[in-house]
C-alpha cells in the first residue's frame, strides 16, 4: 500500500478504535496494539507533510499548542432551561404542553441533566470545524484545540446521512474518577480544590494548555442537534443518528407517553442516579416532535418545549465519633469531624473538614452530636448543622486543641485569620513529612517512588529529618522500608538523580516557603536569577518586584533568616541541584526585532504562545495587546479570529506566520 493510502487507512482504524474505547467502552484491540498503530501513523505523517490534517488522530493529544481564546457568535443563542425542584411543577408543564398542542398527541423524551459545562460544536462536511463555550449565550470562547483532546468527541464523523452543516450541543463533563484523581493531585500540591466536577470541567476547558486539558480526562455527552436539514423530524431519532455518527449519546433517553410515565421516570432516577459514573443534577424533559417544538416556541430565556427537574441536595444525619486535629506542612491545624460511616450520593462518608475554630463555634458542635452532612453539587462533604435533639445530656462542647496534637507545642493564632498554627517548624513530624512530600511532588522535584507513606517511614526510621537528607539516602537504607525491593529503591535513587536537573524556579517552589506557590516561584526566579542573590535580597527589593508584594517578601526573608534553612539550601546545592536560572544569562538575546511591536494571536505548533512572547522580548521586540496603527506585525497562528484579520488588513499591517517569524529571528 502506498504511504498516502496507509495514512488514510490508519486514521480510519484509529478513529474506529477511539470510538470503540471512549464511546462504546468496548475496545477491540489492546492498548499496545493501539499505540503501535498510532506510532506507525505518526512516523508516516512525519515523512509526508503534504498529508497533514489538523483532525488526524495524532493531533488529539494536544501538542504544546497554546490557545488564546477568540470569541465567536452562536448561530442560535444558547438558552437555558426553566427548572424546578418539584414534581408538581413538572406536571403543570406537562399540562401546559398538552393544552397548547390541543390534546394528547405528543411524546416526551426523558433524559439526564448532566452537570458539566455546555459546548456547541459545528460540523461541516462531517468534520469538526469549531467548538464554542456557552459564554453569555450570544457569544462564547472558541475552544476547539481543547475540545479536540476529548477522545470521545468525533473529529470526523462515521456512517452516513449527516447534513452538510449542523450544530450539536452537549455537556463537557469530568467523570467522578477523573475528578477525584485531579483533586487528590491538587490537594497534594496544595493547590485549591475544585468544589465539584462541574467547576473542574469548566475550569479545565478554559485552560490555556491543551496538553494539560488532555491529561485531565474530560468526557462529553450530546443532547441537542440544530440545523436547517436534520436527518429526522424528532429529537429522539436525531440523537440516535448522532450516536451512529460517533457521538456519545446517553443510554438514558426514554420516550414517555403520559404524565404517569414522566412521574415514574422521576421517581426511578431520583434514586438510581447515584450509581452513574458522571455527575448529574437532574432530569430534562423535552417534547419529541420538532414541529411541535416549533409550535410551542421559546420564552425570552428558555424553550417552552422543555423543562428541567433538579434533584435536591442529598443530606444525611450521622453521629460524630470524634474531632481530630491534623497538621499540614505549614503547621496549620485543621479540625476534622470523624463520623459514623454514612452513605451519601453514592459514596461512604467518614470524615468531613470543619475548616477552623470559628466553624465549630458557629455550629455549636458538642461531643457525640448528630450532624447533618450534605453533598449537593459539592463533592467535599460539608457539615451543615446539628440535630440537637440527638444530643446526650451533659455532652461537652467540642474544644479546639491548645497544643499541637503531634508534637505538643502550644499553638499560635495566625495573624488576621481564623486558623491556629504549630510553631515547631523543624521538629514537628507531620510538618517535616509534609514538606518532604511537597518537595518530591510532580510539580516540584518530581521524584518518583516517594509518596506520603514512604515519607512518613523515612522519618520514622530517622533517615530523613529535612528535605536535604533525601540526597544522602542509600540503597541499603531504602531496602529496609516496608514494601521496598531493589527495584523500588533504584527508582527512588534514579528519581533523586534526575531531580538535579529540575529548573531553579521549581527548586524554589519545592522549598515550602510560605506564600511561594509555583507562579510566585517563577517570578522570584526571574527577578533573582540565582539563590545567592535571593538569599541576600532585602524585603523591600523583593516587594518591589511586580506581583510579589510585602507579605511574600517578608516570608522569603524570614525563611532565609533561619540558619537551618540556609544550611538546607547549602546541602541541596552541594548535592547538585539547580540554584540559578540559565536562560537569563544574556545568552540567546539579540536585537533582531529592535523597536518592532507584535500582536500575537491564535494557536501555534512549534512553540507555545508564551514561548513566542518570550522570544519576541528576548530578540528586542515588544508584545502589545491589540492591533493599532503603531503595530508592526500581526503574528498569526491557527484559529486567529476574523475580526483581527480584518483589522490588520484594513490598517495594512503585515500578518506573519510561524515560519515567517522563526525566519526573522534566524531559527529556521
Ligand atoms: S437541552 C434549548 N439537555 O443544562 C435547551 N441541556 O439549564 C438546550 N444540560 O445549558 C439544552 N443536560 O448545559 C439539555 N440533557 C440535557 C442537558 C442539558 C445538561 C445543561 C445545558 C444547558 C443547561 C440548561
Amino acid at each position: 500500500m502506498d504511504p498516502q493510502q496507509r495514512i488514510l487507512e490508519l486514521r480510519r482504524q484509529l478513529n474506529h478504535h477511539n470510538h470503540q474505547y471512549y464511546v462504546l467502552n468496548s475496545p477491540e484491540i489492546s492498548d499496545r496494539e493501539f499505540d503501535m498503530l498510532m506510532k506507525e501513523l505518526e512516523s508516516l505523517e512525519a515523512g509526508h507533510p503534504e498529508m497533514d490534517d489538523p483532525l488526524s488522530p495524532t493531533r488529539r493529544v494536544g501538542s504544546d499548542l497554546t490557545g488564546g481564546f477568540e470569541q465567536a457568535a452562536h448561530i442560535h443563542p444558547m438558552l437555558s432551561l426553566s427548572n424546578t425542584y418539584s414534581i408538581e411543577e413538572v406536571d403543570e408543564w406537562f399540562g401546559r404542553v398538552r393544552s397548547s398542542l390541543g390534546g394528547d398527541g405528543f411524546e416526551v423524551v426523558g433524559e439526564m441533566k448532566f452537570d458539566g459545562t455546555s459546548i456547541s460544536l459545528i460540523y461541516e462536511h462531517g468534520r469538526l470545524v469549531r467548538a464554542v463555550t456557552r459564554g453569555d449565550g450570544e457569544r462564547g470562547d472558541v475552544v476547539t484545540s481543547n475540545i479536540k483532546t476529548i477522545k470521545s468527541i468525533p473529529l470526523e464523523l462515521q456512517g452516513s446521512g449527516w447534513p452538510e452543516m449542523f450544530e450539536i450541543r452537549g455537556e463537557v463533563l469530568m467523570p467522578w474518577d477523573a475528578f477525584e484523581r485531579l483533586n487528590q493531585e491538587r490537594a497534594f500540591n496544595e493547590e485549591p480544590l475544585f468544589a465539584n466536577p462541574r467547576n473542574a470541567a469548566s475550569g479545565t476547558l478554559k485552560t490555556l494548555d491543551p496538553k494539560e486539558v488532555a491529561r485531565r480526562g474530560l468526557d462529553a455527552y450530546f443532547y441537542y442537534m440544530l440545523g436547517p436539514d436534520l436527518p429526522c423530524d424528532n429529537h429522539f431519532d436525531n440523537m440516535m443518528a448522532a450516536r451512529s455518527w460517533g457521538f456519545k449519546v446517553s443510554d438514558i433517553m426514554t420516550l414517555l407517553h403520559s404524565l404517569e410515565d414522566v412521574d415514574g421516570f422521576i421517581s426511578h432516577w431520583d434514586k438510581a442516579r447515584r450509581d452513574l459514573p458522571v455527575a448529574t443534577d437532574g432530569l430534562v424533559f423535552k417534547v419529541n416532535s420538532l414541529r411541535q417544538q416549533l409550535n410551542l416556541g421559546f420564552t425570552a430565556k428558555s424553550p417552552r418545549w422543555a423543562i428541567a427537574y433538579k434533584f435536591a441536595a442529598e443530606r444525611a444525619l450521622t453521629r460524630l465519633r470524634f474531632v481530630s486535629f491534623e497538621v499540614g506542612r505549614m503547621g496549620i491545624i485543621t479540625p476534622v469531624a470523624n463520623l459514623e460511616p454514612v452513605l451519601l450520593s453514592g459514596t461512604i462518608v467518614k470524615r468531613a473538614s470543619l475548616h477552623n475554630e470559628d466553624i465549630i463555634r458557629s455550629l455549636d458542635i458538642h461531643e457525640g452530636d448528630m450532624l447533618y452532612v450534605e453533598k449537593g453539587g459539592e463533592i467535599i462533604p460539608k457539615i451543615t448543622g446539628v440535630d440537637e435533639t440527638g444530643r446526650e445530656p451533659g455532652a461537652k462542647p467540642v474544644e479546639f486543641v491548645g497544643k499541637c496534637p503531634a508534637c505538643g507545642a502550644p499553638l499560635v493564632r495566625v495573624e488576621g485569620e481564623a486558623s491556629w498554627q504549630c510553631p515547631n517548624k523543624y521538629h514537628c513530624p507531620p510538618q517535616i513529612a509534609g514538606r518532604v512530600e511537597h518537595f518530591v511532588g510532580r510539580k516540584m522535584m518530581n521524584i518518583d517512588g516517594v509518596g506520603e507513606e514512604t515519607a512518613t517511614q523515612l522519618m520514622a526510621r530517622g533517615f530523613v529529618r529535612d528535605i536535604a537528607d533525601l540526597y544522602d539516602l542509600t540503597e541499603s537504607q531504602l531496602l529496609t522500608l516496608d514494601g521496598f525491593g531493589p527495584r523500588s529503591a533504584q527508582r527512588v535513587l534514579e528519581g533523586l538523580e534526575a531531580s538535579k536537573s529540575v529548573p531553579y524556579d521549581r527548586v524554589i517552589y519545592a522549598l515550602s516557603i510560605p506564600f511561594v506557590g509555583d507562579t510566585v516561584a517563577k517570578k522570584v526566579a526571574r527577578a533573582f536569577p540565582d539563590i545567592d542573590r535571593l538569599m541576600a535580597a532585602r524585603a523591600e527589593e523583593i516587594a518591589a518586584v511586580k506581583d510579589l508584594g510585602p507579605r511574600i517578601a517578608e516570608s522569603i526573608v524570614g525563611y532565609f533568616a533561619e540558619p537551618r534553612n540556609r544550611e538546607v539550601v547549602e546541602r541541596l546545592r552541594a548535592a547538585g541541584l539547580q540554584m540559578s536560572q540559565p536562560e537569563e544569562s544574556g545568552e540567546g538575546r539579540t536585537n533582531l526585532l529592535e523597536g518592532k511591536s507584535f500582536v500575537i494571536s491564535g494557536t501555534f505548533s512549534r512553540h507555545s504562545r508564551d514561548e513566542y512572547k518570550e522570544l519576541i522580548e528576548r530578540n528586542g521586540g515588544k508584545n502589545v495587546g491589540s492591533i493599532s496603527k503603531k503595530t508592526d506585525y500581526v503574528f498569526a497562528g491557527e484559529n486567529m479570529g476574523p475580526a483581527k484579520k480584518e483589522k490588520a488588513a484594513s490598517l495594512g499591517i503585515p500578518v506573519i506566520s510561524e515560519d515567517d517569524f522563526l525566519a526573522m529571528i534566524g531559527e529556521v
